[in-house]
């Protein structure tokens, strides 16, 4: 990728990175990162080149406390885990400062066409409740109207889990301590502002995580997928809830496959949430991504849910215990009003302007009953992506949504524990209710098998923004030519951001006016990639058998030897045959102990001088078949080939 200008990597100057957090900036055309001591200011049209950077260690004092109250000295340093936009010209940040968390300002923006990157250490401030201690623990915050809101432990011990907002004009406002039926044990994965409508005094603001389930049936150490939900505006209680949310709910995240006997898997370690954002704000389309919690069954699923079901959900009956030693059930009694969860709106009736305003009793039953009854079942009901080969753990999701010739597709791209991204489209069909998953690129970005940490997504820039602990790396979307310079093989890639332009793969772009002219020689079918229509009387593969040129390959007889054949397309099925002599039938070539087909070609393990031959590989995708190598087989005996060293 590095070679073909695909990507580009910056590794920080100082040797260690230590990444915990990314800012993209598509306005200021800067992507932000924070790692430990050190803040970056990057350029998104080349990573690698004119970067900014920031020094932002602990002071030597702090150290040496946090040294001294037991602390292993590679924790004692600054983790930079909050880089929000503050406004037009300031950056919020904050970080661990050695257990001891504080927040600044950083100067963004330009002069005279120079990037300004400069913290305004003078005006650091201390970053308790709004930034974690430690550099490990799970943490999510999003910045609305100045205001911080995060889902932390934010404590020194790292017990006490909150999901708080930082000092501002309603005052700090977070979670009860120490109560289980709202948080336990969660990690928390994402925090996103979703208006509800026009009324911002009603817009709210979604936490993703994952906790210990009060509910669950299998055992109080289940873990359960959530989505929790508070109104931006909650200024909290004036007799009960004082400086708590008053608004808090919470609601079960569904992502699971049937199996038999009715049993169905579930997914329920959430990893990563993305919002794929729509022209319509209220209404995002959310991507979940799951591991598993069995210890017998491994995997990944990507699930997708519309806000329609999850406004359902915090809709519909709230779920009701009699006592600590009770089930969770259906509460079927009576609400009280305004509903809890509602927001101090002028949709919700204007008759309360602030939720202090609320009455005790709505506010009661509001801090007893958090969780909703109906869990969120996702589009379909089924994941759109199911990986249980254990050939990674995925740990990062970015989606795109592409215009093709034959409809929209979201792109997922999924960063993997591996260094790799996973390019992927899935095609739902409507008539067998099933997903086909097309894997489209397998991309690897780093050269280690790092985890990758981080994702940010430009779509209008065509880019993804990799981070791994140690490094960042650019990437383009699609790099159409590395299909091949046929019309099959660009069509059977089935990659939406391509097509057969008459001559080459290339970007497709949806034709706009006065295109009209070109739009014919556009040649491309995600849907089933059905390339012996699409490329007729084009450069066409069919008759592509006797042009395929010939490559030589030599065998030592009772030695190994591989016949290399590597179709481009990852979805393809390979078949080998056989010609032994010009004149003989092509055969199917046998496959057994001694002859073996693998991921990279033929394998003999011994091979004979009768296996000597012409070998054709053929790529079969839906129907359509070609050939993609052929290879003369010669097997000579180690003696000769000892000679021929020898030079005699
Ligand atoms: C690589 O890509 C960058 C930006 O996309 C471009 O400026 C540069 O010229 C390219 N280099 C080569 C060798 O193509
Ligand atoms: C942005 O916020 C910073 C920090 O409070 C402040 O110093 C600066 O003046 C603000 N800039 C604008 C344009 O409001
Ligand atoms: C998924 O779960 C398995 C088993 O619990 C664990 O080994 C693996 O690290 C998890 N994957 C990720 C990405 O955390
Ligand atoms: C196969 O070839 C390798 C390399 O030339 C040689 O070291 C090995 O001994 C050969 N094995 C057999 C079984 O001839
Ligand atoms: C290859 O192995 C066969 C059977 O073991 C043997 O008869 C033959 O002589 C071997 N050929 C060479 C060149 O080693």
């Amino acid at each position: 990728l590095l070679d073909l200008n695909r990507t580009s990597i910056f590794h920080s100057p100082r040797g260690s990175l230590d990444l915990h957090s990314m800012l993209l900036d598509e306005y200021q055309e800067r992507l932000f990162v924070g790692g430990r001591d050190l803040l970056y200011s990057l350029s998104l049209e080349r990573i690698s080149d004119g970067y900014r950077e920031i020094h932002w260690p602990s002071t030597a004092l702090k150290i040496e406390d946090c040294i001294m109250k037991g602390k292993d000295a590679s924790e004692c340093a600054n983790f930079v885990r909050v880089l929000h936009h503050y406004n037009r010209t300031h950056l919020l940040t904050c970080g661990t400062g050695a257990f001891d968390p504080l927040c600044a300002f950083i100067r963004v923006g330009y002069h005279l066409e120079e990037p300004i990157f400069h913290l305004e250490s003078h005006r650091s401030e201390r970053g308790r409740g709004r930034c974690p201690f430690d550099s490990s623990s799970p943490f999510v915050s999003t910045l609305i109207g100045g205001e911080l809101f995060a889902g932390l432990y934010g404590d020194y011990w790292g017990r006490d889990a909150a999901l708080t907002r930082s000092p501002g004009r309603l005052g700090h406002v977070r979670t009860e301590p120490d109560d289980e039926r709202l948080l336990r044990e969660p990690k928390f994965v994402g925090a996103h502002l979703v208006p509800d409508n026009e009324d911002r005094a009603d817009d709210k603001v979604y936490f993703f995580f994952s906790e210990r389930a009060q509910e669950a049936e299998r055992g109080a150490q289940a873990l359960f997928a959530r989505v929790g939900r508070l109104c931006v505006n909650d200024a909290g209680g004036q007799r009960i809830l004082v400086n708590k949310w008053t608004t808090f709910l919470k609601a079960r995240l569904v992502c699971s496959v049937p199996g038999v006997n009715g049993i169905d898997t579930y997914f329920d370690d959430l990893e990563d949430v993305f919002l794929l954002h729509t022209r319509d704000q209220k209404n995002p389309v959310i991507f979940g991504l799951f591991n598993t919690t069995s210890t017998i069954f491994r995997g990944h699923a990507i699930c997708v849910y519309h806000m329609s079901s999850i406004r359902a959900a915090f809709n519909g009956p709230y779920a009701h215990r009699e006592g600590p030693e009770y089930h969770w059930s259906l509460y079927e009694g009576k609400v009280p009003y305004p509903r809890p969860g509602s927001c101090p709106s002028k949709v919700n009736g204007g008759r309360y302007g602030t939720t202090k305003d609320y009455p005790d009793d709505a506010v009661r039953f509001a801090r007893s009953h958090p969780l909703m009854y109906q869990p969120i079942k996702p589009a379909h009901k089924k994941p759109i992506l199911v990986k249980t080969d254990g050939k990674y753990n995925l740990k990062q999701i970015a989606v795109d949504r592409v215009e093709a010739q034959d409809g929209q597709y979201d792109v997922l791209f999924i960063g993997t524990d591996a260094g790799i991204v996973l390019k992927v489209i899935t095609i739902y069909n409507q008539e067998t209710e099933s997903m086909e998953e097309v894997i489209l690129e397998e991309l690897q970005i780093f050269k280690d098998p790092v985890p990758i940490v981080s994702m940010e997504i430009s779509s209008k820039r065509q880019q993804l923004f990799v981070g791994s602990p140690a490094a960042v790396a650019q990437l383009r979307f699609h790099q159409c030519h590395l299909y091949g310079s046929a019309c099959a093989d660009c069509c059977l890639a089935r990659d939406p951001y391509c097509a057969w332009d008459g001559v080459a793969c290339s970007r497709f772009l949806p034709t706009g006016t006065g295109a009209q002219a070109k739009r014919r020689f556009r040649r491309q079918d995600v849907r089933h990639g059905n390339a012996a229509q699409q490329c007729v009387g084009q450069q066409f593969a069919g008759d592509a058998l006797d042009k395929t040129e010939e490559h030589l390959a030599y065998g030592i007889e009772n030695n190994s030897t591989l016949l290399e054949c590597t179709p481009r397309s990852l979805q393809a099925r390979v078949i080998w045959f056989v010609q032994k002599g010009r004149e003989a039938r092509r055969e199917e070539v046998q496959t057994d102990d001694r002859v073996l087909q693998v991921d990279l070609g033929l394998l003999f393990l011994r091979v004979r001088r009768s296996d000597a031959g012409t070998y054709i590989c053929q790529a079969v995708e839906h129907g359509f078949v070609h050939t993609v190598r052929r290879l003369v087989l010669d097997v000579v005996d180690e003696r000769s080939v000892r000679d021929v060293f020898r030079g005699d």
